[in-house]
């Protein structure tokens, strides 16, 4: 069995080569509190997120990612172990290779303690891939090419754009400017502005509605600032998109100096091709438009944004050349 493994911030995808999409999932896992004993997994992914909020308290959320790398080898490996066995079905325990897909800045030393959490969880074969280049190759780019590509992944927790060609890297450039900040934004705003009190997941649930319908009035649920009493308010779209705004214009600034980054006939290319956008955040209304207007180049959304990372994993390990130019040990 031949994977592709994108664990991010925010979710975690598993793609298998011969069957597709095989787990995506929130990255959280809900650890119990034993008494005197360890911490045991309790629910992974949807079902954890689902008890969010609402767990009592001898229960831990734990986000096993931070900005794309381990940060705590044993939480990683509990966490992979049981993605593993959940996305496995009847092939549990077979031998799997698998490609992961690392954040572009990210070191040797965190690229090794993800490997060996994913060594350790099960995996025979492990190959670090940078996340861009395997998205890239999930949106039917070829990197060995001599034409420069260029693209940009806005996730949960960063935006990274690349530059690459014949393979190898040409600049990069990465902002931890992206969706969680974008929903961080947006619950500012009713609050400053509706004097309403959101939850996180209310201000991503607005966020992302408003991506999808950008003419109806959106219904928010919150508290009021002032009584504390539960509030109903509607909100335009548009309201949306201006207080995320200053992210998207991080983003544009990023992705700008990634552009200066270039040389001449490598920037010719990207302008004659344009960028390929993909990565949760990149849904996010007008994101594309404004970026074409400000950068003067086209750009294009990628047509499975939250999955073409793992799926590009997946297929680079079918790739020799491809893992030779680009894979990471
Ligand atoms: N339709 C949408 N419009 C706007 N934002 C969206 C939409 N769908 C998902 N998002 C946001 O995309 C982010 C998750 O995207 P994705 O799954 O690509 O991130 P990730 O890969 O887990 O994170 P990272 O790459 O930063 O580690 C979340 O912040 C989520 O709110
Ligand atoms: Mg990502």
């Amino acid at each position: 069995m031949d994977l592709g493994i994108d664990l991010g911030t925010s979710n975690t995808v598993v793609s298998d080569v011969r069957h597709g999409i095989v787990y995506d999932e929130p990255s959280v896992m809900l650890l119990r509190r034993g008494s005197g004993r360890r911490e045991r997994i309790f629910a992974v992914g949807t079902e954890a997120a689902d008890l969010l909020g609402r767990a009592p308290s001898e229960f831990v959320a734990i986000r096993p990612m931070h900005d794309g790398v381990v940060t705590d080898l044993e939480t990683a490996r509990t966490y992979l172990r049981s993605v593993l066995r959940r996305s496995a079905g009847r092939g549990w325990g077979l031998p799997r290779r698998a490609a992961i897909g690392v954040p572009v800045g990210s070191t040797a030393l965190e690229h090794r303690a993800l490997l060996e959490a994913a060594e350790e969880s099960g995996l025979h074969t492990v190959a670090a891939l940078d996340k861009s280049i395997a998205g890239a190759v999930g949106c039917g780019i070829d990197p060995l090419e001599r034409r420069v590509h260029m693209v940009v992944d806005v996730g949960g927790g960063t935006a990274e754009v690349v530059a690459f060609c014949f393979g190898g890297l040409l600049a990069h450039r990465s902002s931890k400017l992206a969706g969680d900040e974008m929903t961080l934004a947006v619950s500012r705003y009713l609050r400053e502005t509706h004097h309403l009190h959101v939850g996180e997941l209310e201000a991503e649930s607005l966020k992302i509605r408003a991506s999808a319908d950008a003419d109806g009035p959106l219904v928010v649920q919150g508290r009021d600032a002032v009584s504390g009493r539960p509030l109903l308010t509607t909100v335009k779209a548009e309201e949306v998109t201006d207080a995320v705004r200053p992210i998207t214009e991080e983003i544009l600034r990023t992705l700008a100096a990634c552009l200066d980054d270039l040389p001449p006939q490598a920037l010719a290319d990207v302008l004659a091709e344009g960028v390929v956008a993909f990565g949760g955040s990149s849904q996010i209304q007008g994101f594309p438009q404004e970026l074409e207007q400000s950068l003067g180049l086209p750009v294009k959304l990628a047509a499975q944004p939250m999955t073409c990372v793992a799926d590009g994993a997946a297929r680079a390990l079918r790739n020799r050349r491809l893992l030779s130019a680009y894979a990471r040990r």
